[in-house]
């Protein structure tokens, strides 16, 4: 038998920037996004005599093959199983030589197709507990629309929910990749270092008043509401970052914002978020996403890639004999 898995990626519009447990990845504030349709993992899953990691067809032995087999592992014993070995067969839809992250989309994935594999019932909320346990922004990942992680005090606790799975809010994300240079800072380490900063007491409360904020703008169909409450919380999140004496934004992810800004002033909602690099997104309705996109091209002079994505689906898994 082998199983497979189909993971969406997802942007964070109020983010998880911080652990209060590393090892189960238990965040320190709750955090809110939108799963998206353009970028995905599909993932390939079979019990076999030996470990293997197969990336975008290329065999890998290295850091990436450790991190899959370490979290299979960490699986088996979350699960009670005994030890076993996998082949695992990855291709990732997500532009990663442009920069973008795909954790949340290959382990949610990669989750996914285990719990399939193994046979085992498994709720969402433990699928989503499951896959947290590989990276924190995949435990969004299981669901499609917008999303809420509840933070937890204990592993039980934290797992994400729906909020909206089919929204009718015309909401797109166009991502602006300035290309994809090296992250300094990892996130566990950028979030390590987060903590040492003397607002960060105020960032979690930040986040826990923003995802109530966004959730009440969802309720009300409100894109203008959304937009505003995500382009702060993302302001926040790399002011923290700059706060602990380091900082994911270059002079490209700025000028994004501010270009954000000029656009609002001709009367077009559009709103600035960052992740954990320099690359940014911009949040607009589906009606005005060509003319961000062409006053972005303007902007950088052609020297920027652009990527659209709206709200996508949750994710996937079935067997084949
Ligand atoms: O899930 P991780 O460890 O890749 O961290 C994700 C961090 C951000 O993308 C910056 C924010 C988020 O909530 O997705």
């Amino acid at each position: 038998m082998t199983s497979f898995a189909l993971a969406h990626t997802n942007l964070a519009l109020v983010k998880y920037w911080g652990k209060e447990d590393e090892k189960l990845r238990l965040p320190s504030a709750p955090s809110l996004s939108l799963t998206l349709d353009a970028f995905y993992t599909k993932t390939k899953l079979s019990l076999s005599k030996e470990d293997r990691f197969v990336l975008d067809g290329k065999e890998e032995k290295g850091k990436e093959a450790q991190r899959v087999f370490s979290y299979l592992s960490t699986l088996l014993s979350f699960f009670a199983l005994p030890p076993s070995h996998f082949f695992v067969d990855s291709q990732n839809f997500v532009p990663k030589s442009a920069g973008f992250a795909s954790s949340a989309s290959a382990f949610c994935a990669l989750a996914a197709a285990f719990a399939k594999e193994m046979k085992l019932t498994v709720s969402k909320r433990e699928l989503s507990i499951a896959s947290r346990l590989g990276s924190g922004s995949a435990a969004r990942s299981v669901f499609g629309g917008f999303v809420l992680w509840k933070e937890g005090r204990e592993s039980g606790e934290s797992f994400a929910v729906p909020i909206e799975e089919k929204s009718s809010m015309p909401i797109c994300i166009l991502y602006l990749s300035f290309g994809a240079e090296k992250k300094k800072v990892s996130s566990t380490e950028g979030m390590r270092l987060s903590k040492s900063s003397p607002f960060f007491t105020s960032w979690r409360q930040e986040c826990r008043k923003a995802c109530k904020e966004a959730q009440k703008a969802i309720e009300d169909n409100s894109f203008e509401r959304l937009g505003q409450i995500s382009e702060k919380n993302a302001c926040q999140m790399h002011a923290l970052t700059l706060s602990s004496g380091f900082s994911y934004l270059s002079p490209h992810s700025l000028r994004a914002l501010d270009l954000a800004k000029e656009i609002r002033e001709e009367g077009v909602g559009c709103y600035w978020s960052c992740d954990a690099g320099s690359n940014a997104a911009l949040l607009c309705r589906k009606e005005d996403l060509n003319f961000i996109q062409k006053r972005a091209e303007k902007a950088f002079s052609g020297a920027v890639s652009c990527f659209c994505a709206s709200a996508g689906p949750g994710v996937e898994a079935w067997s084949e004999d």
